[in-house]
């Protein structure tokens, strides 16, 4: 080397052998603005009672008009950070999984770095509509487990009520706006992220996306009443493909990390319909009591879903050290993935 040359930093030490990648903080944060059932009454033909028995929704909240994804992901940092003591100095990597970014140019990552004044980290969103959060942490536990970097920031962050049709009962009943954040180190005794698996299947985009606004479908002068920059979805089939895809993604990594369903301590599955989550309870034959379930107050609040429920979890000491949790996802795409951790 040169002399004068620019030292690599210890944090950047050459890959030497995987290490074991845990979570070591969490935080989350929801918009004050509660929209709830009643409310919805008023905009489309539905009641509290159908919301409420066919997906287990009461209320979702709402982000204001100057309360954008990056402001959500970085509240739900903040807390991530403080609850594992760490600076955001220390952060080498964050990874923002979102589909309702800022801006398409930069990622919202990079503004929330910006925000959190986390000066010294690299940063880049990633998409995977509501499994984006397990894909993050997967991606991020790489980076760590193979000594690229030493903490983490993987936020789940969406605003889906910039994308909601509330024109539609079908979908505008079902979402809400939220972030949540965990931090990723090392972990000094083994245990951590135990298995993760993710899959897609690209054939069945189809069933639930947002048309246009991107290189595909521009908004135009000439398209823009066409109200194609909205989600739709065909519930039913969503609902179908969910439940086999979740299953499969829960004992896929079970078996990866030689577990079986009875081991798990609590399941923190994406938050998108109770009868979702009591069909993956049959089929893992584990009891409804150990899943955390929060929808009710937060609806389907996209990537943001399995990291505020964990979040809520954690500070309602629902989990405790040495306990193994099941995360589970499913998305747009579509996506699925399962990630085993013992806490
Ligand atoms: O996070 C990404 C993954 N997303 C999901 O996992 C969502 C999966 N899907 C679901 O959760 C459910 O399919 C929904 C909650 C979206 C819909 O529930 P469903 O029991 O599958 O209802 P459906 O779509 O089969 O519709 C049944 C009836 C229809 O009326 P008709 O055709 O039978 O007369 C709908 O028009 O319910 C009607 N309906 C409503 N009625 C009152 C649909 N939405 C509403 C509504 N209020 N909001």
């Amino acid at each position: 080397m040169p002399s004068g040359a620019h030292k690599p930093s210890p944090r950047l030490c050459p890959p030497a052998f995987p290490r074991a990648v845990g979570v070591v903080g969490t935080g989350s944060y929801v918009p004050e603005r509660v929209l709830a059932n009643a409310d919805l009454e008023a905009l489309v033909e539905t009641s509290d009672k159908w919301i409420f028995e066919r997906t287990g929704i009461r209320e979702r909240r709402i982000a204001k008009d100057d309360e954008f994804t990056s402001h959500l992901a970085a509240a739900a940092a903040r807390r991530a950070l403080e609850s594992a003591g760490i600076a955001a100095t220390e952060v080498d990597l964050i990874i923002v999984a979102t589909v309702t970014p800022d801006t398409l140019v930069p990622a919202t990552a990079c503004r929330v770095q910006s925000l959190i004044g986390a000066t010294n980290a690299n940063a880049f969103d990633i998409s995977a509509a509501c499994t984006g959060f397990l894909y993050a942490m997967q991606v991020a536990r790489q980076f760590i487990a193979n000594r690229i970097c030493g903490t983490a920031l993987v936020i789940g962050a969406d605003k889906l009520s910039s994308l909601v049709d509330w024109t539609d009962r079908n979908t505008c009943v079902l979402f809400g706006d939220g972030a949540g954040a965990v931090v990723l180190r090392p972990t000094e005794h083994g245990g951590g992220i135990l298995a993760s698996f993710m899959q897609s299947n690209g054939n069945l985009a189809e069933i639930l996306q947002v048309p246009g606004g991107g290189s595909a479908i521009p908004i135009t002068a000439a398209n823009a009443d066409q109200n194609l920059r909205t989600l739709r979805m065909n519930g039913r089939e969503t609902f179908k493909h969910a439940v086999t895809a979740m299953v499969h993604a829960c004992f896929t990594a079970l078996d990866t990390a030689g577990l079986k369903p009875g081991d798990i301590a609590c399941v923190i599955p994406h938050q998108a319909n109770v009868r979702i989550i009591e069909a993956i309870a049959d089929r893992l034959d584990v009891p409804l009591e150990k899943f955390f379930v929060n929808l009710s107050r937060v609806g389907n609040t996209s990537a943001a879903s399995i990291g505020i429920a964990l979040d809520e979890a954690n500070r309602a000491a629902r989990i405790r050290r040495g306990d193994r949790l099941l995360f589970v996802a499913f998305g747009g795409g579509l996506t699925y993935a399962a990630t085993v951790l013992e806490w």
